[in-house]
């Protein structure tokens, strides 16, 4: 590690501005020693902001209906192998029953772009959830709808959104999307939830096709212009039977590298170790954690529909019960020092100790 990658980390953490020109001499000149000071100093902050604790979101996964065709997502409209279903509203509130027994405080409903959950359906699944569950947090991850669905659901009860912008480079959003989607309207969605009031995250995939470090330092920019709650990375891993299906995967390297970088430019940011990142390694949720993560997202999708959510090959605990993933994280944190917490695991606007 030269001197200047070290000073590069330490004025992140000192919430100094980079320029476009440092954060891309920070990605490119990486190596295994700055990566493990960066990991050491986004620790460092991680516990100032939220100690050990390790927020969990039981994750309902509950309609693979899409009307996207996104070239890398296995449940994308034109993959006619997908077996599609959806949840019925009981099935859902079953699904927050058990849930909740477990001690998960925070829900997250997560589906494809699906006309059939229209605002009457959503707005009545969500007051019944949190009818039922009153100390519980409700996040919805549904893509892209209007302004006044997005207000709608809020006023229903929802507390917060997951919406990845996947990358912040029209070109490269455009490689990854049909001509009928925009990074401009992917924003503007971002921008108008966080005015609602909503807890707002956003995300990428890293290692994406055509992805290059001027399209991260895009991302890294981007995330400081919209300051969200909650950010959402993972690498990009690819599926059979999308466009995307010989393209290689993105790194756990710098996937977690990205990780610790996020944690020092967005010191309170809830930055979950994801799904794909346990995925592409064994160890990949705990390296997470030990990158800057504070967030893991267990499954509580019923059994018998896991495998139909497949948005990447080779996706992990899709043959597991919701109770063996709760277990068998705690086990994975505790290996590592860290303890499942049973809270809704709100965002830390301030340092609390
Ligand atoms: N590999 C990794 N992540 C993916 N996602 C979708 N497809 C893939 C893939 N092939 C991510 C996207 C989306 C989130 C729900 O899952 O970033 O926003
Ligand atoms: Fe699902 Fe380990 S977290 S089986």
């Amino acid at each position: 590690m030269t001197d200047n990658i070290k000073h590069l980390i330490d004025r992140l953490e000192q919430s100094q501005t980079l320029s476009r020109e440092e954060l891309t001499l920070l990605l490119e000149c990486r190596d295994q020693q700055s990566a493990d000071y960066l990991f050491e100093r986004a620790r460092s902050v991680r516990h100032r902001v939220y100690g050990r604790e390790v927020f969990t979101r039981g994750l309902i996964e509950f309609t693979n209906y899409c009307k996207n065709d996104c070239y890398y997502c296995g449940i994308r409209k034109s993959n006619a192998a997908a077996e599609r279903y959806r949840l019925s509203k009981e099935q859902i509130l079953d699904c927050c029953r058990v849930g909740y027994g477990l001690g998960f405080r925070t829900f997250v409903l997560q589906g494809g772009e699906d006309g059939y959950f229209n605002d009457d359906r959503l707005t009545g699944i969500i007051s019944s959830i949190k009818a039922g569950y009153p100390d519980c947090a409700v996040t919805l991850s549904l893509g892209e709808r209007n302004r006044a669905s997005y207000q709608a659901l809020f006023d229903a009860g929802a507390d917060r959104y997951l919406l990845r912008h996947e990358t912040a480079n029209d070109n490269h959003y455009a490689r990854l999307h049909p001509e009928a989607m925009s990074l401009a309207h992917r924003k503007q969605c971002l921008f108008q939830l966080k005015e609602i009031g909503y807890q707002v995250g956003c995300g990428m995939m890293v290692g994406s096709p055509g992805q290059t470090t001027d399209c991260l330092v895009d991302d890294l920019l981007f995330l400081k212009e919209l300051n969200p709650h909650m950010v959402g990375i993972g690498p990009f891993i690819p599926h059979h039977d999308t466009p995307f299906a010989d393209e290689p995967a993105g790194t756990l390297e710098l996937t977690l590298f990205l990780l610790g970088v996020i944690r020092l430019l967005l010191p309170n940011v809830l930055l979950p170790a994801t799904t794909a990142l346990g995925t592409i390694h064994p160890l990949g949720r705990e390296k997470g954690i030990e990158a800057g993560g504070n967030v893991v997202m267990p499954n509580l999708s019923p059994v018998d529909v896991r495998n139909k959510y497949l948005l990447y090959d080779n996706k992990i605990c899709t043959g597991d019960e919701a109770a063996e993933c709760r277990s068998c994280l705690q086990r994975r944190m505790e290996g590592i020092g860290y303890q499942l917490t049973a809270s809704r695991g709100d965002y830390r606007a301030t340092v609390t100790n």
